[in-house]
């Protein structure tokens, strides 16, 4: 079985996607943080993030494991995987591994923001993860504060807009919920909630 999972930043589809893939045992990539190793990488060899040549090199051939996770998730490294993932040629360097990962035996388990669409548009199952924007700045503006970043909920709020924007507009593989996928609306559920609701989902196809 092969999960796909979009949705919009802070909508808690992360959280969603970690406990589906251990419910049903599925092997899980976190596609964000692809692009969020290339974006840090280039960030560390001083490259230019709209230097498509450079940045497709940092692309291809990328790996996690030399990255620490907590820096890859915060919010400048986010901003800045924004920027890289709006480069085709960086999108196409990263294709192969994630269908790769999509058609592995035994299924798995994939999230970001192109999944159901365009890296497996033939997933068995595809969730649209969504909530109102102030919820998810609500959301972002408590997990980075309790990283220690020195952030306001206002300003978190106006760099939401503005990457949901730049994810939705760019040519190559924008963010959009496949034509087939189950909306799940994430802003009044916990994340139990949201898991059942899921669950449910998934059971229902797999009848
Ligand atoms: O899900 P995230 O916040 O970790 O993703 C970081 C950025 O990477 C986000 O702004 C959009 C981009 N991204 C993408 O374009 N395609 C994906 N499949 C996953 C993430």
């Amino acid at each position: 079985m092969i999960i796909a999972i979009d949705g919009t930043t802070s909508s808690g589809k992360g959280t969603l996607a970690k406990r589906l893939a251990k419910h049903y045992g599925l092997p899980h990539l976190d596609t964000g943080l692809l692009y969020r190793a290339v974006a840090k990488a280039a960030m560390d060899a001083g490259v230019e993030l709209k230097d498509e040549d450079a940045c497709v090199r940092l692309a291809a051939g990328v790996r996690l494991e030399p990255f620490d996770e907590r820096e890859l998730r915060s919010s400048g490294v986010g901003a800045a995987a924004s920027v890289v993932a709006s480069l085709p040629a960086v999108r196409r360097a990263l294709f192969e591994l994630q269908r790769n990962f999509a058609q592995q035996e035994g299924g798995a388990l994939l999230d970001g923001r192109d999944i159901g669409t365009v890296i497996a548009p033939h997933a068995d199952v595809k969730l649209w993860v969504d909530a109102a924007v102030e919820e998810r700045a609500r959301r972002r503006f408590l997990e980075l504060s309790g990283i220690g970043e020195n952030v306001t909920e206002a300003g978190v709020l106006e760099q939401l807009k503005e990457r949901d924007a730049r994810d939705a507009a760019r040519k190559d593989a924008p963010m959009k919920p496949a034509d087939d996928a189950v909306w799940i609306d994430t802003t009044t559920m916990t994340p139990e909630e949201c898991l059942a609701r899921a669950l449910e989902v998934v059971e229902t196809r797999r009848r």
